[in-house]
């Protein structure tokens, strides 16, 4: 029985490839938001699909990023993001960051804390 107090769920972390992201559509704060979801190993990150650079979108096509040893590169331009705290290490918004969504991973499954 799913106990009326549970965070809604994003996905299975069986969902994420180690070490890659999916794209997820949720509900955040009453509007329908387009978010990268990171996993590496049993923890999950998510960002809102947003560059900070010009506020394009992430992926190179929908639901598909640039993932590559823990860093996320945004498709439009390169800027470089640390997957794991979203702070952009390389590109032209070096110093920002990437705006993170709250998550929690319990029994296999990704959700909103
Ligand atoms: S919009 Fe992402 S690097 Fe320019």
């Amino acid at each position: 029985m799913t106990p009326i107090t549970e965070s809604p769920s994003l996905c299975l972390l069986a969902d994420i490839p180690d070490g890659n992201a999916i794209e997820v559509e949720a509900l955040v704060n009453g509007e329908v938001e387009s978010l990268l979801v990171y996993r590496h190993g049993d923890e999950a990150r998510a960002y809102f699909n947003v560059c900070p650079h010009a506020g394009r979108r992430l992926d190179y096509v929908p639901g598909k990023f640039l993932v590559r040893g823990g860093q996320i590169i945004c498709a439009a331009h390169g800027a470089t993001f640390t997957a794991e705290s979203g702070d952009c290490t390389a590109g032209p918004c070096r110093g920002d960051r990437l705006r993170g969504v709250p998550v929690a991973v319990a029994d296999g499954i990704v959700r909103l804390a």
